[in-house]
C-alpha cells in the first residue's frame, strides 16, 4: 500500500473548510492508503497558547478524527508531540532549507502580520517542520486544502535537494486536492478563505455548530446580484455555496444548476444548509459519545503513538546515518 500523511492544527475551532477541504477526503482515502493522521501540536505553539486549552483542543481534535470516520485500528491517529522524530528530522531539514525560500511563504507573511508582537523563529521554519512530518513517514500522498499547496511545494524541494546529495532517501510526496471543497470561502466575504480566526462568527460554519445555527448562517450568507443559481466566477458568493453543496452531496455544479433552475437564492441557501447539517450532525453525535469514553481514547493515543514512533525511527536512523552521525552501539 502507498503511504498517506496529513495533519491538522488543534488551534481554534475547526471550520467547515477544514472538514470539506481535508478531513472528509481523509476518510475517503483511508481504505486505499496506509494512513498517518497527526494532531500537529508542535506547530500550534508557533503562536501563544493557553496550555490547558491546547491540551483539551488536541484531545478533541484527535477524537474528532475518529468521529469523522477514521478507524484508529487501520489509521495511525496520534499527537505529533508524542513522536520525537518530527522535531529531530525538522532540525536536520532546517540545514537543507534556505532563508530565501522560507521568506517567500505566504502563510508566514500572513501570520507575521497578524502576530507582529511574536514573529518567532518557529513561525518562520514552520514549513520545515511540516516537511519533516511528511518525509518522516515516506508519504506518497498528502491530502490538503489549496492553502497548503505552497508548503507541499517546499516539502518536495527539500526532499529532492536532500536526495540529490545522499541518494534516494525520501519519497517525494504529491499533494491530493479534492474536487469540491478545496477552498471554502467565508460566508460573509467570498474573497477570503473560511478561517478559524475570522472575528465574524457568521463568516464560518464551525464543526460543532448546531443545526439551527448552521441554517441561520447560510440564510445570512452573502450572495450576488445575478439572482440565479449559476456557477460563475463573477458570483463568488453563490459559487462558494455551490462548492459546499457539491462537496456535501456529491453532485456536480451542472447538476446543481439544473436542480435549482428557476428557483431563488432562498430555496438554494436552505438546501445548502440542510446538506451541511446532514454531513456534520452524524459526526457531532459520534463525537459526543466518543469524548465520554476516556479509556478507549487513551488506548488509541498510546497504541498509535507507538506505531507512528516505529515508522518515524526507521526513517530517522537512515537519515542520521546519511548525514554522518555516529552509529548507535
Ligand atoms: P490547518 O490546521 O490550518 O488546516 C487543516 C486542513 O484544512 C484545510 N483547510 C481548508 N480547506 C478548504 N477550505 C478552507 N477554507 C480551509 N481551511 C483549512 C487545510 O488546507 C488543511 O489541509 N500546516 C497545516 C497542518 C500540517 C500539515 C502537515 C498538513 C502540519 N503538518 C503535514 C499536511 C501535512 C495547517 O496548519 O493546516
Amino acid at each position: 500500500k502507498k503511504i498517506l500523511f496529513s495533519g491538522m492544527q488543534a488551534t481554534g475551532t475547526l471550520t467547515l473548510g477544514n472538514y470539506l477541504g481535508a478531513l472528509k477526503n481523509w476518510v475517503t482515502l483511508s481504505d486505499e492508503y496506509e494512513c498517518f493522521y497527526s494532531v500537529v501540536d508542535l506547530h500550534s505553539i508557533t503562536v501563544r497558547q493557553d496550555p490547558a486549552e491546547l491540551r483539551k483542543r488536541a484531545r478533541n481534535l484527535l477524537t474528532l478524527y475518529i468521529a469523522a470516520g477514521l478507524d484508529p485500528k487501520k489509521n495511525c491517529i496520534y499527537y505529533q508531540s508524542h513522536v520525537s522524530g518530527h522535531a529531530e528530522l525538522s532540525w536536520i531539514l532546517n540545514c537543507f532549507t534556505y532563508m530565501g525560500e522560507l521568506s517567500r511563504m505566504t502563510q508566514f507573511k500572513d501570520k507575521a502580520s497578524k502576530h507582529a508582537d511574536n514573529i518567532n523563529a518557529g513561525l518562520f521554519t514552520y514549513p520545515v517542520l511540516m516537511a519533516a512530518d511528511i518525509l518522516l513517514y515516506q508519504a506518497d500522498v498528502v491530502p490538503v486544502g489549496k492553502d497548503q499547496l505552497q508548503h507541499l511545494e517546499i516539502t518536495r524541494d527539500i526532499a529532492q535537494r536532500f536526495n540529490s546529495v545522499y541518494g534516494d532517501v525520501f519519497t517525494v510526496p504529491e499533494p491530493y486536492i479534492g474536487k469540491a471543497g478545496a477552498k471554502i470561502m467565508s460566508l460573509q466575504d467570498p474573497e477570503k478563505k473560511m478561517s478559524k480566526s475570522d472575528e465574524n462568527p457568521n463568516a464560518s460554519i464551525y464543526l460543532m455548530d448546531d443545526p439551527d445555527t448552521i441554517i441561520r448562517k447560510f440564510k445570512r450568507a452573502v450572495t450576488d446580484s445575478e439572482g440565479a443559481v449559476r456557477y460563475l466566477e463573477e458570483q463568488p458568493g453563490i459559487k462558494n455555496l455551490i462548492d459546499i453543496y457539491c462537496s456535501c452531496t456529491g453532485k456536480t455544479p451542472e447538476e446543481t444548476e439544473t436542480e435549482f433552475d428557476g428557483k431563488g437564492y432562498g430555496d438554494f441557501k436552505l438546501a445548502v444548509g440542510e446538506s451541511v447539517v446532514g454531513v456534520l450532525k452524524p459526526v457531532q453525535d459520534r463525537f459526543a459519545e466518543l469524548i465520554q469514553d476516556k479509556s478507549y481514547i487513551d488506548g488509541v493515543i498510546k497504541e498509535n503513538a507507538d506505531k507512528a514512533g516505529y515508522y518515524a525511527t526507521k526513517t530517522l536512523r537512515k537519515v542520521q546515518k546519511k548525514v554522518g552521525f555516529p552509529e548507535r552501539i
